[in-house]
């Protein structure tokens, strides 16, 4: 696992992700994520600076919004959010108990597969019956999840499935290119779940735990 050293450094400089630039993915996670987070309560795990619970959680009853970046929640204490709390911590670390919805948008890959597999059983424990909204990039490498892998791992765990949506489509070859350009005009968005899986870069999951 990358530690809290490592993400200050890359909180050195505001927004290292760009994620306040991210309005493509903030519209279609909003469109996904809102019906099941209104008038909730949610905990968000990897808040970073409080992006995501100001453009998307605001619609929840309560947050309370974690990051193992002590920089980043510095930033996002000061949004001064009517709905949310922010802690600094490690995810892994903390009671995921009394929440209606966890919310994990690209932070789980950053955690070892060995420790996705405990974050998994750890929502599957403390989380049961309840909601999980997870995504990250769809990429075939070991640190980052595959769709067929997160299948097995949902299932070993007794997680259900309730839907997934793709959130974003890689930006090369040039063909994926223009395809990305289409999906940014008015409503192009929805045409996201149709694109053959090679396209896809990251995607959401929303899963029940057992
Ligand atoms: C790519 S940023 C995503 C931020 C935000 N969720 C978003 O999508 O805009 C990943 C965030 O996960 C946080 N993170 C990574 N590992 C973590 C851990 N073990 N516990 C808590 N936060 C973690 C990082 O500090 C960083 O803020």
């Amino acid at each position: 696992m990358r530690t809290a050293d490592d993400f200050n450094r890359y909180y050195a400089t505001p927004d290292p992700w760009g994620v306040s630039r991210a309005t493509f993915r903030d519209r279609v996670l909003r469109r996904h994520v809102t019906r099941s987070i209104r008038n909730k309560s949610v905990l968000e795990l990897g808040c970073g600076e409080g992006h995501l619970t100001q453009a998307i959680f605001h619609k929840a009853r309560s947050v309370m919004a974690a990051d193992i970046s002590d920089v980043a929640i510095a930033r996002a204490k000061s949004l001064d959010l009517r709905n949310a709390r922010f802690e600094t911590a490690d995810l892994l670390d903390i009671s995921f108990r009394g929440y209606d919805v966890i919310a994990a948008i690209e932070c789980i890959y950053y955690l070892s597969h060995q420790e996705q597999g405990a974050f998994l059983e750890k929502v599957a424990r403390e989380h049961s019956g309840k909601m999980l909204l997870l995504s990250g990039p769809i990429i075939d490498y070991q640190r980052y999840f595959s769709h067929r892998r997160l299948m097995l791992e949902f299932k070993a765990v007794g997680f259900t499935v309730v839907r997934f949506h793709n959130l974003s489509v890689y930006w090369h070859p040039l063909s994926v290119r223009i395809v990305a350009n289409l999906l940014k005009l008015p409503l192009g968005y929805r045409l996201l779940d149709w694109l053959p899986e090679r396209m896809i870069y990251q995607r959401l999951y929303a899963l029940r735990a057992p």
